[in-house]
Protein backbone atom coordinates (compact mmCIF):
# COMPACT_ATOMS: atom_id res chain seq x y z
CA UNK A 1 0.00 0.00 0.00
CA UNK A 2 1.12 3.31 -0.53
CA UNK A 3 0.46 6.91 0.09
CA UNK A 4 -2.20 7.49 -2.47
CA UNK A 5 -4.21 4.67 -1.72
CA UNK A 6 -3.89 5.38 1.97
CA UNK A 7 -5.82 8.74 3.55
CA UNK A 8 -1.89 9.73 4.83
CA UNK A 9 -0.75 12.87 3.54
CA UNK A 10 1.47 15.48 4.58
CA UNK A 11 3.31 16.31 7.54
CA UNK A 12 0.98 16.21 11.13
CA UNK A 13 0.89 19.66 12.69
CA UNK A 14 -1.63 19.45 15.80
CA UNK A 15 -1.94 15.25 16.43
CA UNK A 16 -5.57 13.60 17.24
CA UNK A 17 -4.26 13.91 21.14
CA UNK A 18 -3.22 17.59 21.10
CA UNK A 19 -6.70 18.28 19.37
CA UNK A 20 -8.75 16.77 22.33
CA UNK A 21 -7.41 18.72 25.07
CA UNK A 22 -7.76 21.73 23.67
CA UNK A 23 -11.40 21.21 22.38
CA UNK A 24 -12.13 19.51 26.13
CA UNK A 25 -10.26 23.13 27.31
CA UNK A 26 -12.73 24.81 24.75
CA UNK A 27 -15.83 23.07 26.15
CA UNK A 28 -15.19 23.98 29.85
CA UNK A 29 -14.81 27.19 29.13
CA UNK A 30 -17.64 27.56 26.71
CA UNK A 31 -20.09 25.82 29.67
CA UNK A 32 -18.88 28.68 32.02
CA UNK A 33 -19.69 31.49 29.37
CA UNK A 34 -23.09 30.46 28.89
CA UNK A 35 -24.50 28.76 31.89
CA UNK A 36 -28.20 28.78 31.93
CA UNK A 37 -28.32 31.19 28.98
CA UNK A 38 -30.77 30.46 26.01
CA UNK A 39 -27.79 28.69 23.19
CA UNK A 40 -27.59 28.06 19.99
CA UNK A 41 -24.51 26.55 18.48
CA UNK A 42 -24.44 27.31 14.78
CA UNK A 43 -22.10 24.90 13.08
CA UNK A 44 -20.80 26.41 9.46
CA UNK A 45 -20.77 23.29 7.00
CA UNK A 46 -18.98 21.99 5.89
CA UNK A 47 -15.43 22.25 7.54
CA UNK A 48 -16.87 22.67 10.90
CA UNK A 49 -18.57 19.20 11.39
CA UNK A 50 -15.78 17.23 12.79
CA UNK A 51 -15.09 20.18 15.69
CA UNK A 52 -18.74 21.11 16.28
CA UNK A 53 -19.32 17.12 17.10
CA UNK A 54 -16.45 16.85 19.33
CA UNK A 55 -16.87 20.79 20.73
CA UNK A 56 -20.57 20.22 21.37
CA UNK A 57 -19.89 17.13 23.19
CA UNK A 58 -17.72 18.78 25.42
CA UNK A 59 -20.40 21.13 26.21
CA UNK A 60 -22.37 20.71 29.81
CA UNK A 61 -25.68 23.26 29.04
CA UNK A 62 -28.73 22.62 27.31
CA UNK A 63 -28.38 24.14 23.71
CA UNK A 64 -29.33 24.09 20.11
CA UNK A 65 -27.44 23.06 17.27
CA UNK A 66 -27.98 24.77 14.11
CA UNK A 67 -26.15 24.62 10.54
CA UNK A 68 -25.42 27.15 7.94
CA UNK A 69 -24.22 26.65 4.68
CA UNK A 70 -21.90 29.39 3.17
CA UNK A 71 -20.03 29.21 -0.45
CA UNK A 72 -17.27 31.50 -0.80
CA UNK A 73 -16.33 32.91 -4.10
CA UNK A 74 -12.45 32.86 -4.63
CA UNK A 75 -10.93 36.05 -5.87
CA UNK A 76 -7.57 33.90 -6.46
CA UNK A 77 -7.02 30.46 -6.24
CA UNK A 78 -6.06 30.66 -2.84
CA UNK A 79 -7.56 33.55 -1.25
CA UNK A 80 -11.46 33.92 -0.90
CA UNK A 81 -13.27 37.39 -2.93
CA UNK A 82 -15.07 38.06 0.72
CA UNK A 83 -18.04 37.32 -1.72
CA UNK A 84 -20.41 35.21 0.54
CA UNK A 85 -23.68 32.77 -0.49
CA UNK A 86 -25.48 31.42 2.11
CA UNK A 87 -26.41 27.61 0.43
CA UNK A 88 -28.27 26.45 3.51
CA UNK A 89 -29.78 28.84 6.24
CA UNK A 90 -30.74 28.09 9.88
CA UNK A 91 -34.17 26.05 10.31
CA UNK A 92 -35.51 28.06 13.25
CA UNK A 93 -35.24 31.95 13.78
CA UNK A 94 -32.28 33.52 16.48
CA UNK A 95 -33.85 36.04 18.25
CA UNK A 96 -33.60 35.81 21.93
CA UNK A 97 -30.94 33.54 22.08
CA UNK A 98 -27.12 33.43 22.41
CA UNK A 99 -25.62 32.34 18.90
CA UNK A 100 -22.02 30.52 19.11
CA UNK A 101 -20.67 30.07 15.41
CA UNK A 102 -18.45 27.03 15.49
CA UNK A 103 -15.41 27.65 12.51
CA UNK A 104 -13.37 25.19 11.45
CA UNK A 105 -10.63 27.63 10.23
CA UNK A 106 -10.28 31.35 10.32
CA UNK A 107 -8.17 32.62 7.66
CA UNK A 108 -8.50 36.30 5.75
CA UNK A 109 -11.86 36.49 8.04
CA UNK A 110 -13.64 37.83 4.79
CA UNK A 111 -15.93 35.01 5.30
CA UNK A 112 -16.89 35.72 9.20
CA UNK A 113 -17.28 38.96 8.67
CA UNK A 114 -20.16 38.36 6.15
CA UNK A 115 -21.45 36.24 8.46
CA UNK A 116 -21.18 38.15 11.76
CA UNK A 117 -23.19 40.92 9.77
CA UNK A 118 -25.73 38.75 8.47
CA UNK A 119 -26.52 37.54 11.79
CA UNK A 120 -26.76 40.41 13.78
CA UNK A 121 -29.70 41.23 11.81
CA UNK A 122 -31.37 38.35 12.69
CA UNK A 123 -31.42 39.89 16.55
CA UNK A 124 -29.49 37.14 18.79
CA UNK A 125 -28.95 38.08 22.32
CA UNK A 126 -25.29 38.07 21.66
CA UNK A 127 -22.81 36.37 19.08
CA UNK A 128 -19.52 34.83 19.73
CA UNK A 129 -16.82 32.75 17.38
CA UNK A 130 -15.23 29.41 18.58
CA UNK A 131 -13.14 28.42 15.80
CA UNK A 132 -10.50 25.39 16.13
CA UNK A 133 -7.58 27.31 14.06
CA UNK A 134 -6.48 31.11 13.23
CA UNK A 135 -4.11 32.00 10.51
CA UNK A 136 -3.04 35.90 12.08
CA UNK A 137 -0.50 35.75 9.64
CA UNK A 138 -3.22 36.18 6.65
CA UNK A 139 -5.66 38.48 8.11
CA UNK A 140 -7.44 41.06 5.72
CA UNK A 141 -10.89 41.71 8.03
CA UNK A 142 -9.92 41.20 12.10
CA UNK A 143 -12.03 38.88 13.54
CA UNK A 144 -13.14 38.63 17.36
CA UNK A 145 -12.34 34.96 18.29
CA UNK A 146 -13.76 34.12 21.60
CA UNK A 147 -12.94 30.83 21.71
CA UNK A 148 -9.91 29.48 19.62
CA UNK A 149 -8.40 26.71 19.60
CA UNK A 150 -4.61 27.03 17.84
CA UNK A 151 -3.05 29.62 16.03
CA UNK A 152 -1.15 27.92 13.18
CA UNK A 153 1.62 30.00 10.32
CA UNK A 154 0.27 30.61 6.92
CA UNK A 155 0.40 26.64 5.53
CA UNK A 156 -2.21 24.85 3.87
CA UNK A 157 -3.47 22.52 6.12
CA UNK A 158 -6.20 19.53 5.61
CA UNK A 159 -7.89 17.28 8.19
CA UNK A 160 -10.30 17.20 11.08
CA UNK A 161 -13.09 18.46 8.51
CA UNK A 162 -10.80 20.81 6.44
CA UNK A 163 -10.06 19.52 3.05
CA UNK A 164 -7.87 20.24 -0.14
CA UNK A 165 -10.69 19.40 -3.40
CA UNK A 166 -12.98 17.93 -1.18
CA UNK A 167 -10.65 15.42 0.46
CA UNK A 168 -9.10 14.89 4.03
CA UNK A 169 -11.77 16.25 6.30
CA UNK A 170 -11.68 12.25 7.53
CA UNK A 171 -8.01 12.25 8.74
CA UNK A 172 -8.27 12.58 12.87
CA UNK A 173 -5.36 15.13 12.94
CA UNK A 174 -4.51 18.19 10.81
CA UNK A 175 -1.88 18.07 8.78
CA UNK A 176 -0.13 20.22 6.47
CA UNK A 177 0.08 19.68 3.05
CA UNK A 178 3.12 20.46 0.93
CA UNK A 179 3.54 21.41 -2.63
CA UNK A 180 5.36 18.18 -3.30
CA UNK A 181 2.19 16.54 -2.44
CA UNK A 182 -0.01 17.41 -5.59
CA UNK A 183 3.65 16.36 -7.60
CA UNK A 184 3.26 12.71 -6.23
CA UNK A 185 -0.17 12.27 -7.32
CA UNK A 186 -1.58 12.87 -4.20
CA UNK A 187 -4.70 14.89 -5.15
CA UNK A 188 -6.70 13.04 -7.51
CA UNK A 189 -9.85 14.63 -8.94
CA UNK A 190 -13.00 14.84 -7.10
C1 LIG B 1 -13.27 27.58 4.96
C2 LIG B 1 -13.63 27.68 6.43
C3 LIG B 1 -14.18 29.05 6.55
C4 LIG B 1 -13.45 29.84 5.50
C5 LIG B 1 -12.39 30.67 6.12
O1 LIG B 1 -14.42 27.22 4.24
O2 LIG B 1 -14.55 26.69 6.80
O3 LIG B 1 -15.58 29.08 6.34
O4 LIG B 1 -12.85 28.89 4.60
O5 LIG B 1 -11.71 31.43 5.15
P1 LIG B 1 -11.62 33.00 5.21
O6 LIG B 1 -11.34 33.40 6.64
O7 LIG B 1 -10.47 33.33 4.29
O8 LIG B 1 -12.90 33.58 4.72
P2 LIG B 1 -14.34 26.70 2.72
O9 LIG B 1 -14.66 27.84 1.80
O10 LIG B 1 -13.05 25.99 2.49
O11 LIG B 1 -15.57 25.70 2.62
P3 LIG B 1 -15.83 24.33 3.44
O12 LIG B 1 -16.06 24.75 4.89
O13 LIG B 1 -17.08 23.81 2.80
O14 LIG B 1 -14.66 23.43 3.28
Amino acid sequence: MNGAETNAVGKVLIDRAAIARRVAELGREITAAYRGEPLVALSVLKGSFVFAADLLRAIDTPLAVEFIGLRSYFGSRTQTSGVVEITQDVKYPLGGRHVLVIEDIVDTGLTLDYLMKNLATRNPLSIKIAALLHKPSRAIKPIPIDFLGFEIPDAFVVGYGLDFDGRYRNLPHIAVLEPDDAQLGLFPPR
